[in-house]
């Protein structure tokens, strides 16, 4: 039987770069013969102008059978002003809290070609590899109550709740040290301990389950305040970093930011059998939609690694891989990672750039 994934172009750049990503699926599955079948469906803007709702039924239907899901991204101003419980955002976290995605993998590598695109000095970056393991389905980003109340005053009151289990904790804390044992081996965990009791007992929770577990590994601990400067001042001191959603939303862009350009990163998000939803850290980019300039490889390498979590097919990841740098090595670069002396491409162009070197 052929192994299903689906499809959510969403909004903005997203159905360019899902295009040009679709066509290296294309070729890896004739290539490596992995008969991966896949269909298409709707999330976030393009779901709302369709159903109403940015995570509709026959959308989560289509998610549950599939094995795995490719997602370029969600949301724009034509949305911005409905009603907040049905705005695109909200069908991304839907999605990832209905399928139990909670782990969260946000690679951010340095690519040597592109050394000269990231705004720290080279010596600073070269050779950068780190891993943020983000936790996605809980923290502040769902936490309850939330809202905006009116006060007796009349004045507007807007609140939200960070709440963290053991369990919670303690699961993506293993998604880390696991994944740390198959690279440098170390953990740092960010929290903000000195000042919040949630992650006071995020810190407490993983070092226990070090402690229990995987002794190793070489874990640390740092306040977020201090990660962000770190990742900044000397980045490469970190192996993985596991953090709560809403420090690992921030310091994900941060860390994608010193490898130069957003459109490079692919993450993905896996619930506990290893199903998962693929997709470029960057977002929907609105203003440039429809141009033909975005640059797809962070989705085609989302592909590569939904090859590699979910198919268990590395070569196949790894020959997508090599394809997105041989199509560097040949000077092509989308308008995100110009620099002077290479070939500006769009979109499409390099889609086939990769197809050829596949
Ligand atoms: C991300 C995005 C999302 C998030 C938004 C679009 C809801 O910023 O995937 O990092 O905050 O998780
Ligand atoms: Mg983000």
């Amino acid at each position: 039987m052929s192994k299903q994934i689906l499809i959510l172009a969403g909004d903005g750049i997203g159905p360019e770069i899902v295009t040009a990503a679709e066509k290296v699926l294309t070729a890896v599955n004739h290539k490596f013969n992995l008969n991966l079948d896949w269909e298409h469906g709707l999330l976030g803007g393009a779901a709302i102008d369709q159903y109403g709702e940015p995570y509709p039924k026959e959308t989560s239907d289509q998610a549950k059978k599939a094995d795995a899901i490719l997602l370029g991204a969600v949301g724009g101003p034509k949305w911005d002003q409905i009603e907040r419980s049905i705005r695109p955002e909200r069908g991304l976290l839907k999605i990832r809290s209905e399928l139990n995605l909670f782990a969260n993998l946000r690679p951010a590598i340095l690519y040597p070609q592109l050394a000269s695109a990231s705004s720290l000095k080279p010596e600073i970056v070269a050779g950068l590899d780190i891993l943020i393991v983000r936790e996605l389905t809980g923290g502040i980003y769902f936490g309850q109550p939330r809202g905006i109340r009116e006060l007796e005053n009349g004045e507007k009151q807007g609140y939200n709740t960070d709440v963290y289990s053991e369990s919670e904790i303690k699961r993506i804390a293993k998604v880390a040290f696991d994944l740390a044992s198959l690279r440098g081996g170390k953990v740092c965990s960010v929290d903000k301990a000195n000042v919040l009791e949630v992650t006071e007992l995020w810190k407490q929770t993983v070092s226990q389950e070090h402690a229990e577990n995987y002794s190793n590994i070489q874990l640390s601990h740092m306040y977020v305040d201090n990660a962000a400067m770190q990742l900044v001042r000397a980045p490469k001191q970190f192996d993985v970093i596991v953090t709560g959603n809403l420090f690992g939303d921030i310091l994900s862009d941060e860390a994608a930011m010193l490898t130069g350009s957003i459109g490079m990163l692919p993450s993905a998000s896996l619930d506990e059998n290893g199903k998962g939803m693929y997709e470029p850290c960057h977002g929907s980019a609105p203003d440039i939609a429809g141009k033909d300039i975005a640059n797809p490889l962070a989705t085609i390498l989302s592909v590569a690694m939904m090859l590699r979590y979910t198919f268990k097919e590395e070569a196949a990841a790894k020959a997508i891989e090599e394809a997105v740098g041989t199509v560097l090595d040949q000077g092509l670069r989308t308008a995100d990672i110009y620099s002077e002396g290479m070939k500006k491409v769009g979109t499409a162009a390099m889609g086939e750039a990769v197809v050829n070197a596949l």
